[in-house]
C-alpha cells in the first residue's frame, strides 16, 4: 500500500481502484506512513506556519432545508439573527487588532441580505481593511452576483460540494438542490478569479467509499485553492438526529490524502473535527492542515450558529482564545502565522 502513497507524493494523481484501495486498507503502519509523508510536505511546503482567519457567522437564516444542517429553514426552534454592517465591521476591527488578516464571512442563504447590502458590506469591509483576504461563504448564488461580490473586493470563495454523487447529494439535500447546480456555482467562482474552496463532510449518512473516491478525483481535477474535510455531526432537530456522526480518523486520513494531491492547497483544521475529538484540532494539522478559522462572531450570537450539536466555538475555537490556540499549536511544534497567507503555486 505505500507504494500508492509514494505515487500520490510524487505524482499527485491515483486511479480510482488506488484511491480505494487506500480507502479500505485497515493496516496501521499505512496510515502512520500516509500521515508522515502529508507532514513532511506540509512542512516542507509551508514551515511550522498555520494561517488563521477569522469567522464571522452573519446570518443564521436560511432559505434552503438539507437534511444534516442545524439552520435548516424549517427548523422552528433556532433564534434567527442576522448581522448588521457595523457589527460586522465591530468584529473586523477586533480581529485586526489581535492579527487577522483575513476576514471570512460566512452565513445561510438568507433572502434578506440583498446582493446590493452583501456588495456594500464587502465594499466597506475592502475600504477599511485594504491589506485584508475577504472570503465569502454564503452559498448558491448566480454568476453576475458572484462577480458583483468579487467586483467590491471580495478575493476567495468557500462552497462546499459536500458529495460530487448526485444520488448521494440527493439524500442530503431536498429537491431542488443538485449537485450539478453546486459545481456550475463552484466553476463560475473559479472562472471569475475568486481562490475557491470546496470540500466534503466525511461519513454523511449513505456515503459510501465509492462516493468518497468520486469526491477525490472530482477534487483532482477542480484544484481548488482550498479545502475543507470535517466529519459529519448530527444535530437533534434535522432528520438525521439519529445517524452516528463520522470518523474522525476517515477525516484525517483525507487531510493527508489531499495535502498529497494537492501540496499547495490551504486546508483547514476544521472546527467540526476538534468538536468531535478534543484534540481534533492538533490532530488536522499534524495530518497535513495549515489553517485554523477561530470565531470572531459576536459571543452573544455564537450558539445561534449551531450547524451541528455541541459546536465548538469559544476557548481555542474563538478569536479571543488566540493565546490559547497559539500555546496548542506551539505544543506540536507549529506557530501561527499572522501573514494574509493567499494561494501560492509553487511549480
Ligand atoms: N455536520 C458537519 N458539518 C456540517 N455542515 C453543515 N451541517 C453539518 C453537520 N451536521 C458543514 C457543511 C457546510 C459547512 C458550512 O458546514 O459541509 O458546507
Amino acid at each position: 500500500m505505500k507504494h500508492f502513497i509514494d505515487k500520490l507524493w510524487r505524482e499527485h494523481t491515483l486511479t480510482a481502484e488506488e484511491y480505494r484501495a487506500l480507502l479500505t486498507c485497515r493496516d496501521a503502519d499505512t496510515w502512520a506512513y500516509l500521515q508522515h509523508r502529508a507532514q513532511k510536505v506540509t512542512r516542507s511546503r509551508f514551515g511550522n506556519d498555520v494561517f488563521i482567519r477569522g469567522l464571522i457567522e452573519i446570518s443564521n437564516r436560511c432559505r434552503n432545508n438539507c437534511y444534516y444542517c442545524g439552520i435548516r429553514s424549517s427548523n422552528r426552534s433556532v433564534a434567527r439573527y442576522a448581522l448588521t454592517l457595523e457589527t460586522i465591521l465591530k468584529c473586523c476591527r477586533e480581529g485586526y487588532a489581535a492579527g487577522f488578516r483575513t476576514f471570512v464571512m460566512q452565513g445561510g442563504e438568507d433572502p434578506a441580505q440583498t446582493d446590493e447590502w452583501v456588495e456594500a458590506t464587502v465594499a466597506s469591509i475592502r475600504r477599511e481593511f485594504p491589506d485584508c483576504a475577504i472570503t465569502l461563504s454564503l452559498g448558491e448564488k448566480s454568476r453576475e452576483t458572484y462577480e458583483r461580490f468579487f467586483r467590491a473586493g471580495a478575493n476567495r470563495y468557500l462552497l462546499r460540494h459536500e458529495t460530487h454523487n448526485e444520488t448521494h447529494y440527493r439524500r442530503l439535500h431536498p429537491a431542488g438542490m443538485s449537485s450539478t447546480h453546486r459545481l456550475q456555482c463552484l466553476q463560475w467562482l473559479k472562472e471569475i478569479g475568486y481562490q475557491t474552496g470546496t470540500g466534503i463532510m466525511v461519513g454523511s449518512p449513505g456515503q459510501t467509499v465509492a462516493h468518497l473516491v468520486e469526491d477525490l478525483q472530482f477534487i483532482e481535477r477542480f484544484r481548488p485553492e482550498m479545502i475543507g474535510i470535517g466529519p459529519f455531526i448530527p444535530h437533534r432537530d434535522t432528520p438525521f438526529a439519529g445517524e452516528a456522526a463520522g470518523s474522525a480518523d476517515m477525516t484525517l486520513r483525507l487531510i493527508s490524502l489531499f495535502r498529497l494531491m494537492h501540496p499547495d492547497a490551504l486546508i483547514p483544521s476544521t472546527t467540526a473535527l476538534a468538536t468531535l475529538v478534543p484534540d481534533g484540532r492538533e490532530r488536522g494539522i499534524l495530518a497535513g492542515a495549515n489553517v485554523v478559522m477561530p470565531n470572531l462572531s459576536p459571543r452573544e450570537q455564537r450558539e445561534k450558529y449551531a450547524l451541528y450539536d455541541n459546536k465548538a466555538a469559544f476557548g481555542a475555537e474563538a478569536a479571543e482564545g488566540l493565546k490559547k490556540l497559539e500555546e496548542r499549536l506551539r505544543a506540536i511544534g507549529y506557530s501561527i502565522s499572522k501573514e494574509r497567507g493567499d494561494y501560492k503555486r509553487s511549480d
